[in-house]
């Protein structure tokens, strides 16, 4: 099992904000494209991967969205069609269906409440689970002991703000995937194949330059 948070500073916290040009709408379209690298494979999905995005942009931050989609069973029943041309319209319909005071569950396996994402970095540490920053400045993720269940954590197209971040390195190690400045969703890619060649015994070949 591995898990990523998505941080936005100005994803949009409402359903009727999601329009259709999706940059236009808090830049939801990174979002869209982080859902896509987490889950989607070529002819599969990832059952092992669970994603929070994290909006903190207008009318009503911070907002939690929780997916770890069920994907057996019967469609629109037990599980909803989630294919890469609609992600957004999962998104926003997820947003109209907050429910103030819970955590809703507004499909099998996508959830939605009020939460701030230094609240939810924090109460995952304090459950024990080891928390990684993706950071072009981190340790080499190649050589990187990871634990069973890592959570890896991304900032949006101008990085995780500096006050939050400065309390996440107390709580988290910073990780590196090379010297350049990749999209979110990019780097979440580079993790996924990182760990998959890790689970499935291709270990990484060191060069002497
Ligand atoms: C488009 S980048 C953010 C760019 C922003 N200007 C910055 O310098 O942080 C989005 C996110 O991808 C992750 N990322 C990008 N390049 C990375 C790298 N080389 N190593 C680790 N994480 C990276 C970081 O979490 C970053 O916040």
């Amino acid at each position: 099992m591995r898990e990523f948070i998505y941080y936005s500073r100005i994803a949009p916290t409402a359903g009727n904000m999601i329009r259709e040009d999706l940059q236009a709408s808090g830049r939801i379209d990174i979002a869209v494209h982080a859902v896509i690298a987490s889950f989607f494979l070529s002819h599969k999905f990832r059952t092992d991967v669970k994603l929070h995005l994290v909006f903190a942009g207008p009318p009503d931050p911070q907002k939690h969205l929780e997916l770890m989609p069920v994907i057996e069973g019967k469609t629109g029943i037990d599980k909803i069609y989630l294919s890469k041309k609609n992600v957004s319209g999962v998104i926003k319909r997820m947003l109209y269906k907050y429910k103030p005071g819970i955590k809703n569950e507004v499909f099998p396996g996508y959830w939605i409440e009020k939460k701030g994402f230094l609240e939810l970095v924090k109460e995952l540490h304090e459950q024990g689970r080891k928390l990684f920053i993706l950071d072009s400045d981190g340790e080499d993720l190649r050589k990187a002991e990871l634990p069973a269940d890592p959570i890896f954590i991304l900032g949006d197209h101008r990085g995780l703000p500096p006050k939050e971040f400065k309390r996440l390195k107390q709580l988290c190690t910073p990780v590196s995937i090379g010297k350049r400045t990749y999209f979110a969703s990019h780097t979440l890619a580079v993790v996924n194949n990182e760990i998959d060649r890790r689970e499935d015994g291709l270990m990484t070949t060191q060069h002497p330059n």
